[in-house]
């Protein structure tokens, strides 16, 4: 189920370089579950910009109500996101889109988790609930430097973590495919989320293998009445996808990594 709610900023603080940590409170985080789904926050007052902001569920807490976010401050509205303080108040819609899947059948499996820069977050909450049912999951992390990187203690915590950065400055120096191969890395399936030339790679170089992709594309609505967000279908050419509300998670194949 899909809501919208004023949520309380419990505290906010800057992580990395430019790299923030929001965490929110309210009725909603209890409709939240499956890990890889996304919110829709509205970063103003006013209605510049009109447009929410997508941004994935980092960590769900159902104890205290509360749920966090991890974003990259890049644009208008992530730098009028940025400036909101702790006791204020954010409208947020959702949770919205299909996450990750995962079953018990997963228990005792190696479950490789690889991410690339602000598509990390929504890792974290597909890690816990993995080693919550007893799989095994390892991480490959690539950002572009030791500067922008983050929550590393938070994944070491949950399995085997490694790093790739553009400049070398933590882990391997390289692409997370070069991390994967370096450190010889075996899994039964592998999610991923992250800039769409990596999902790409990754695609390429696991067609035989299982393999799950979230899509972090340029969004309107959020909820599939815009066409913002549409992808192809692989041989299909009138055929389409949204990623808000069919997606974000394709299994690889499933459509044109090119949107
Ligand atoms: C399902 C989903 C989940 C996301 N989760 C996260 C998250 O957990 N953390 C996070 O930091 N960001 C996430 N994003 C990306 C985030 O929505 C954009 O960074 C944000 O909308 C940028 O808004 P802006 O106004 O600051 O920047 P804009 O002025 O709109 O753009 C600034 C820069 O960000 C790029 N950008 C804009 N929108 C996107 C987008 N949707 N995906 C990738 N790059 C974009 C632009 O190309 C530009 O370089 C997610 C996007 C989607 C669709
Ligand atoms: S963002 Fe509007 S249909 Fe997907």
């Amino acid at each position: 189920m899909t809501g919208k709610e004023d949520m309380l900023i419990v505290s906010h603080r800057e992580i990395a370089a430019n790299i923030f940590e929001l965490v929110l409170q309210g009725e909603l985080t209890l409709q939240m579950t499956k890990p890889g789904q996304f919110v829709h926050v509205k970063v103003s007052e006013t209605f510049v910009p009109l447009l929410r902001r997508p941004i994935s569920i980092a960590r769900i807490s159902r104890e205290d109500k509360t749920f966090t976010i991890i974003y990259r401050k890049s644009g208008e509205g992530t730098a009028l996101l940025s400036k909101k303080k702790p006791g204020e108040k954010a409208d947020v819609i959702g949770p919205l889109g299909n996450g990750f899947p995962i079953d018990s059948s997963l228990k005792g499996k190696k479950v490789l988790l690889t991410g690339g820069g602000i598509g990390v977050p929504p890792l974290y909450e597909l890690s816990r609930q993995l080693k919550a049912i007893g799989a095994v999951p390892v991480h490959v992390l690539g950002f572009e430097n030791i500067e922008s990187s983050f929550y590393k203690e938070e994944f070491a915590r949950l399995g085997d973590t490694y790093f790739s950065t553009t400049d070398g400055s933590l882990g391997v120096k390289g692409f997370v495919t070069d991390a994967i191969s370096y450190h010889e890395i075996e899994f039964d399936r592998l999610y991923a989320c992250g800039p769409t030339p990596m999902l790409k790679a990754l695609e390429t170089r696991y067609t035989e293998r299982e393999v799950y992709l979230s899509l972090e594309e340029r969004m309107g609505c959020g909820i599939g009445a815009c066409f913002a967000c549409v992808c192809h279908i692989p041989n299909d050419p009138a055929g389409y996808k949204k990623v808000c509300s069919d997606g974000p998670v394709f299994r690889a194949g499933e459509v044109v990594l090119s949107c």
